[in-house]
């Protein structure tokens, strides 16, 4: 499994990369106004930074508007693609997209049929929001594993799921089980992928027993 940096922020990214946790990168408005930072000279250095995609979303509400713009960020950097809300407009426009061979990621997913839409729309990936129906007492993770199922029914679907609004280490590892194909992790959640507080005790101690051997 797959795993994208949830961030607006290319220093995050640089330190996901280090530790093999760079496969992509996801964006949206929040966190490109939580980065403070201008939109598309963020994308850009982002899109330098790994050589997988770069999701930037569009914001327009009509498909005329969400086309216009995802044909000029494409022309950013090769591994940029264009994240859509999934509304009837953004479905129209991911299908344009496609047929210009413009690279989409469908967004805002919360229902197999949306994700199903998706996949006819030709949308190189969706990004179902787990963390946002956990909000609100629904079961983020049963989409998940309703999505991966569905579309293992059709091996023509090359639709990539990329689950999104993780909020736990748990997200992770029962994406992983579900088979999805990548998960988008915010920094802080990489770190406690990362972390175990044996490990830290066990490091601590070994290093503490190494100095009994050797006094510095
Ligand atoms: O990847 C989507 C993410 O940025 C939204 O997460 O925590 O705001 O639901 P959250």
């Amino acid at each position: 499994m797959k795993i994208f940096v949830d961030t607006a922020v290319p220093e995050e990214v640089q330190a996901a990369k280090a530790i093999g946790c760079a496969d992509g990168v996801t964006t949206n408005p929040t966190l490109i106004l939580k980065s403070g930072r201008e939109f598309k000279t963020v994308i850009r250095e982002m899109a330098a930074l790994i050589e997988g995609p770069v999701l930037a979303e569009a914001v327009s509400e009509d498909r005329d508007g969400i086309v216009r713009e995802g044909v000029e960020m494409a022309k950013w950097a090769p591994n940029v693609v264009v994240k859509i809300p999934i509304t009837r407009a953004g479905l129209e426009a991911a299908t344009v997209l496609h047929r210009e061979e413009i690279r989409t990621a469908l967004t805002l997913v919360f229902s197999p049929t949306q994700a199903l839409l998706a996949a006819r729309a030709g949308a190189s990936m969706i990004c179902p929001f787990i963390g946002r129906l956990d909000d609100i007492a629904q079961n983020g993770m049963d989409l998940i594993r309703t999505i991966v199922e569905m579309y293992a029914n059709y091996p023509e679907i090359t639709t990539e799921v990329v689950v999104a609004s993780v909020r736990t280490p748990n997200h992770v590892v029962e994406s992983a089980l579900a088979g999805a194909d990548a998960v988008t992790v915010p920094p802080k959640v990489i770190e406690q992928l990362m972390r175990h507080p044996l490990t830290d005790s066990g490091v601590r101690q070994f290093l503490d027993d190494w100095k009994k051997i050797r006094p510095a």
